[in-house]
């Protein structure tokens, strides 16, 4: 398939924000899609579940269509993507098809609502489709639930902060089961303003030192 016909085939719908559906940006589709691309080339078999993010999905397809990934969601219009659709609510976290059980190495998730049910809910989705012992875990959802994303699943927020098309009032964050290291540390934006606070800091310093 060429490039137009991938864009025509995962191009995304309109949010609808009852569904509480907020849209990643570009810029941050991207880069979570580059890093499940670079995940995929470490293993052996990979296979990607996208729980609840359909952007993610539709920018791996873009990046690396041979990659094996099934997009798992509520909203029925994503069942244009055909056999790599499964229907899924949250509030039913195992009722999925048992060949899914055991079977991605790699579980990425963003669950619809930031409460403490709805996360302990995808959680038990996540444990229900990851292979033990062996598949990295990406959830992304917000700040506040980062003491509930280490008890449940040993996950720790990294430096690169999601963005959304439509501003949200929530701070994002991206937490991961494994140290991605530099790949996804602090955007640029943030190491700019690091920077700048440093060389307000040192000119400060200096300025006291000569008195
Ligand atoms: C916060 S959005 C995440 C979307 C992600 N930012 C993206 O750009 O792909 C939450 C997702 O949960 C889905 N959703 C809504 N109600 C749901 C339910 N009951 N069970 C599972 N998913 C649901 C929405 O359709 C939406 O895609």
């Amino acid at each position: 398939m060429d490039l137009k016909s991938l864009r025509r085939l995962y191009k995304l719908v309109a949010e609808d924000w009852r569904l509480s559906q907020f849209w990643y940006d570009r810029q941050t589709a991207e880069t979570i899609a580059a890093e499940v691309a670079t995940l995929c080339e470490t293993l052996s078999s990979p296979r990607v579940s996208c729980i609840a993010c359909p952007t993610l999905y539709a920018y791996l397809k873009k990046i690396a269509p041979g990659v094996p990934a099934q997009l798992l969601e509520f909203d029925k219009r994503f069942e244009q993507y055909g056999t790599e659709f499964t229907f899924y609510d949250y509030n039913q976290p195992d009722d999925l098809p048992s060949a899914l059980k055991h079977s991605f190495s790699i579980v990425v998730a963003d669950p619809p609502y930031l409460s403490k049910e709805c996360l302990e809910k995808v959680a038990e989705t996540i444990r229900f489709l990851s292979r033990p012992g062996e598949s990295y875990l990406l959830l992304l959802t917000g700040e506040v639930q980062k003491d509930l994303a280490a008890e449940l699943l040993g996950l720790r927020p990294c430096g690169f902060r999601p963005q959304h098309s439509s501003k949200l009032g929530n701070e994002f964050r991206l937490f991961t089961s494994y140290s991605p290291g530099a790949r996804l540390a602090q955007t640029f934006g943030e190491l700019d303003q690091a920077i700048g606070l440093l060389s307000i800091a040192k000119s400060r310093l200096r300025r006291t030192t000569k008195v």
